[in-house]
């Protein structure tokens, strides 16, 4: 039994004392709790634990970036209690026995439910689908399947995906990207990329392939789920095809919200990212999309890359970026300071949503008696300066080094246990 005393759900009326017992929320109000724990949460807002559609958790194959258990350990640090890891492992997870592998190490560690990915090729390569009914039916249950990293470029692939996700009631997620249209490609095509002599990402390459994978979705009449919104065209294309009913939802990153191209001047790799940082004007699209509703959740693209990896030339470095433990603090920067999500739009875009689009009946869920208790605590008035070299993961490429973030995960709790508490993930 554990007494949350003083939290305001979702920042909204009186603070409140929420009694939890068994794994769930039995009592809202003012109960009396006899023996069990105390939390002092008053100044505290409480919300849904969040969900991450797009975390790379590297295990199996490269545990020297990061595990099941420290990638969760991150995942509980920044307030999540459900996290879906990309099948870009290696081997890649595109049969049952990976896909169990990551999903039983998961329930092993027990500091968030993590949710295997499967590939929707074998070997994510393009060119076969993998078995995506087997995968869906292992105890790992997968929901939903994506190669990102890579593009299912393949319209026939593609749409035969699609195809057999409908069957399945499962969910393809695109990595949209045209490869004929970013072979070596470095930064946002632009006049960014132009001054520093990078080979440029044409906008061009994500949005036609969203607008493509819409009407693929369309007429075979399945969903659809873009990864990583990066740019003021794709949202564009999002809210056309949304209008016309397609069963579409999309994604857009902490990073792509805040940071842009201005960032590459350096030209240091921690800024290096698939999709590429986009320009400003993208940026604030994004943000705008993300609050109308036309880009559904964020989810956090967690890219954890080793020293090697990272700490080199530009062309040679691999793309991507810490996120789970910044998250929060981002969307609090870009969307609740100035005013375009209030803290109940917090918990959509962190929770509900991405728990809806991934189906997930256990999270998500109202804070309310007879609920499961998954939550998060978050004190809204703190700052925090990030440390690379502080956060849960084995890798440190945060592009967030030495910034100060406002919005602290003081708790997480999975079923009613404490899984993160004051900086410590509680094992
Ligand atoms: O920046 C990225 N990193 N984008 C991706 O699509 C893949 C990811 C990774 O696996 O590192
Ligand atoms: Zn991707």
């Amino acid at each position: 039994m554990t007494l949350l005393k003083g939290a305001v759900p979702y920042g909204e009326g009186d603070p409140v004392d929420i009694l939890i017992e068994d794994g769930f929320v039995s009592e809202i109000g003012t109960p009396e709790s006899d023996g069990g724990e105390v939390i002092d949460a008053h100044g505290l807002i409480a919300l849904p634990g969040f969900v991450d559609l797009h975390t790379h958790l590297r295990e199996p194959g490269r545990e020297d970036t990061e595990t099941i258990e420290t990638g969760s350990a991150a995942a509980a640090l920044g307030g999540y209690t459900a996290v879906f890891a990309m099948a870009n492992t290696d081997p890649v997870a595109d049969n049952p026995v990976i896909v169990e592998h990551v999903w039983r190490r998961g329930r092993e560690v027990g500091l968030v439910d993590v949710h295997p990915i499967g590939a929707v090729t074998v070997g994510l390569k393009g060119e076969r689908l993998a078995e995506l009914g087997a995968m869906a039916r292992s105890d790992a249950n997968v929901r939903i399947f994506s190669d990102d990293g890579l593009c299912v470029a393949d319209p026939l692939i593609m749409r035969r995906a699609l195809e057999y996700s409908r069957g399945l009631d499962v969910l393809i997620a695109q990595h949209a990207e045209e490869p004929r249209l970013t072979v070596g490609a470095q930064a946002h095509e632009g006049e960014t990329a132009a001054r520093l002599g990078l080979a440029g990402w044409p906008a061009a390459a994500e949005e036609s392939i969203v607008a493509r994978d819409c009407l693929l979705a369309g007429h075979v009449g399945a969903r659809l789920h873009v990864c990583h919104v990066s740019t003021a065209g794709t949202a564009d294309v999002l809210r056309w095809a949304k209008a016309r009913g397609t069963q579409v939802s999309a994604e857009v990153t902490p990073h792509h919200l805040l940071l842009d191209d201005d960032r590459l001047n350096t030209y240091d790799p921690v800024n290096k990212v698939n999709p590429p940082l986009r320009t400003s004007s993208d940026a604030k699209a994004l943000r705008e999309a993300l609050a109308e509703g036309v880009i559904d959740c964020v989810a956090t693209d967690h890219a954890p890359h080793a020293p090697q990896d990272k700490d080199c030339e530009w062309s040679a470095a691999r793309p991507g970026m810490l996120g789970l433990q910044t998250a929060l603090s981002v969307v609090v920067r870009t969307m609740v300071q100035p005013g375009l999500l209030d803290w109940r739009g917090v918990a959509r875009v962190m929770s509900e949503r991405p728990a809806e689009i991934a189906g997930l009946p256990d999270h998500g869920r109202p804070i309310a008696a007879g609920e499961p208790a998954n939550l998060v605590l978050v004190d809204p008035k703190a700052t925090w300066t990030v440390n690379g070299a502080r956060l849960a993961s084995l890798a440190g490429n945060t592009p967030y080094e030495g910034m100060e973030l406002p919005g602290v995960v003081k708790a997480t709790m999975l079923r009613g246990k404490l899984t993160a508490r004051d900086g410590q993930a509680v094992r």
